[in-house]
């Protein structure tokens, strides 16, 4: 592998009661598509897969995974677990604008480089979570390499190329709206954006005033270049480990309006995906229901097959149901999880 860099950064980051800081780590590989930046969080647990985040265009993974990964119920979670945050190539904090000319990695790049940073790590397998054009970079990298993937968690992922009307919605948009308000509308409904809530106007002040909204810019047109996954229910293109696939009620593309979220879940409804998630990792065996909140476990064990008290792994159990957070099932069994939050 080429030349390795390692940059020490001290996060901060506020503290829950009762906890203790987790240091984190951020290193740079070099890799054939150029430079990418990764923080690491925990450390590595024998016999357990790493936790490999991918954030959407527009944010990074601060940005993208703060609430989430620091909400309450969530420690209990990801204290079992090493977490690897991937920052898309200029999206990390403090990244230089690239110069004029800069050809910016497609999506399948942005995947090809994953294995450099495992190989750095000595990770050998993954629990993907990933956003939207995150979605899709952790899907692509799932179907290359598939014996590495125990699981994926995909929220608000969009598996296809963009068709022509898309495109002429895009062109359109663009010739009446900034850049900052195109990637707004990508990641919020206009419902959301125009009730201006403080999260909005949070996010809207954060990517209007990106100092890299040039990078920010180079990834979205690669999110629009992208091509099909291909997927085919039952077919050879398929992923071959357990999905949860989340859906924010609010997300642009989302036809159906539905509860109380919005556009992405993992900042508008923690608790809802935390719990989800739990669900999705007991379903693989690796949550005991003895590390479950005592309003999960009554819940979990409804809706689950016992999972074993050492955590090791079985992927024949998965949940079938629909749990409070959402609607599960259909798709082949033990494999898809459907939430809605
Ligand atoms: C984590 O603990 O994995 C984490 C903390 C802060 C931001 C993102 C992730």
């Amino acid at each position: 592998m080429a030349e390795l860099q390692e940059v020490q950064i001290t996060e901060e980051k506020p503290l829950l009661p009762g906890q203790t800081p987790q240091a984190a780590k951020t290193h740079s590989v070099e890799t054939p598509y150029g430079s990418v930046t990764f923080t690491v969080y925990g450390t590595p647990k024998p016999k357990r897969p790493a936790i490999l985040t991918y954030h959407d265009v527009g944010l990074n993974y601060k940005s993208c995974f703060q609430p989430l990964f620091q909400f309450g119920d969530m420690q209990e979670i990801i204290q079992n677990f090493v977490r690897v945050h991937v920052d898309a190539p200029g999206m990390e904090e403090g990244a230089p604008v690239f110069p004029l000319g800069y050809q910016y990695p497609s999506l399948d790049q942005l995947a090809d480089m994953i294995p450099c940073i495992l190989q750095y790590l000595n990770f050998s397998t993954i629990i993907g979570v990933g956003v939207g054009a995150g979605a899709y970079v952790l899907s692509r990298y799932a179907l290359n390499h598939p014996d590495t993937v125990e699981g994926l968690v995909l929220i608000n992922i969009d598996p296809n190329a963009k068709g022509w009307m898309d495109w002429a919605a895009h062109k359109l948009t663009g010739l009446t709206s900034s850049r900052s308000e195109m990637i707004l509308g990508h990641l919020f409904s206009q419902e959301e954006l125009s009730g201006n809530s403080e999260l909005i106007q949070k996010y809207r002040n954060i990517i209007t005033n990106a100092p890299n909204l040039d990078n920010i810019e180079l990834y979205w047109n690669s999110y629009n270049n992208r091509r099909d996954l291909n997927f085919e229910r039952g077919g050879d293109i398929t992923l071959k480990c357990p999905v949860m696939l989340v859906v924010g009620d609010q997300a642009p593309h989302e036809d159906a309006v539905m509860a109380d979220s919005g556009g992405q879940p993992q900042l508008t409804q923690p608790g809802k995906l935390t719990e989800a998630f739990k669900y999705f990792l007991q379903g693989m065996g690796y949550m005991a229901s003895s590390c479950m909140t005592r309003l999960s476990r009554s819940r979990t064990a409804s809706l689950t097959s016992a999972a074993s008290i050492d955590g090791s792994r079985s992927r024949s159990r998965t949940l079938s149901q629909s749990s409070e957070s959402g609607t599960l099932p259909s798709g082949p069994p033990g494999h898809t999880m459907e939430v809605s939050c």
